[in-house]
């Protein structure tokens, strides 16, 4: 299999991070979840006291700043690192989900965060997913897909998510929050979340996960083919 760029991007909760890694897997690609990085921003913000909307706190906030990925044998899993600590559970609860869209509307950390993804993508070889990954990050990808899903589908999905990892959040209070990110991550001046016209669109609405799996793979084979 050609070492190509897959770039995923989306609304808020419709089964990227999920697909990718597995679609990573199969593949034998390297797996990058954006979002984490964003995420991981966010959660060191708040530990640090410091305000996304403050010129000098964004300065100080990325100067301390250093987020790294790492495989843990037994989950299987990649998992977060910020600062050199674990923060994979911490940063995928509401309490993060209600911070980071602000943290992601600042130029200066998407620059920052951005440059990170283009360096840790330079080989190739990967999937990655996010808001502005065919726009932005990798513009040049060899294949770019926009995933969508219907809401009530997505909150579902988190709330099972969210209850594996011991924290209950009602339907509304998650569904208010998807569709809260989708605004601001679609209305932001700093790289928007936007279906580009060369992405392939994937409504996982009514797919199960292997089914998402298996569109991607196909897609992946007609691409390399060519
Ligand atoms: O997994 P989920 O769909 O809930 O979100 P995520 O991929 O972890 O991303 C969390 C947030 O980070 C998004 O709502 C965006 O505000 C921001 N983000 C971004 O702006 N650009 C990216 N490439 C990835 C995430």
């Amino acid at each position: 299999m050609n070492k190509i760029v897959i770039a995923i991007d989306g609304y808020s909760g419709c089964g990227k991070s999920s697909t990718a890694k597995e679609v990573a897997k199969k593949l034998g690609f390297t797996y990058i979840d954006s979002g984490a990085m964003y995420r991981a921003t966010a959660l060191h913000f708040l530990n640090e006291n410091l305000s996304p909307l403050r010129a000098e706190d964004v300065e100080k906030g990325l100067k301390g700043l250093q987020i790294s990925f790492q495989f843990n044998p037994t989950t299987s899993q990649q998992e977060t690192y910020l600062n050199g600590v674990n923060v994979e559970d911490e940063i995928r609860t509401m309490r993060i989900s209600e911070r980071v869209s602000e943290v992601a509307t600042v130029k200066a950390i998407r620059t920052a965060l951005v440059a990170q993804q283009q360096q840790l993508g330079q080989k190739k070889g990967v999937v990655m997913d996010g808001r502005d990954i065919g726009s932005v990050v990798f513009p040049e990808a060899e294949l770019k897909l926009f995933m969508t899903a219907d809401v009530e589908t997505r909150a579902q999905r988190r709330q099972l998510e969210l209850l594996a990892k011991g924290e209950q959040a009602s339907l509304e209070e998650i569904k208010l929050n998807l569709e809260s990110r989708d605004e601001v991550d679609s209305n932001r001046t700093e790289s928007p979340l936007l279906k580009v016209s060369d992405a392939i669109e994937i409504d996982t609405s009514s797919l199960t996960f292997s089914e998402q799996v298996e569109q991607i793979i196909d897609l992946v084979k007609k691409v390399t083919l060519n």
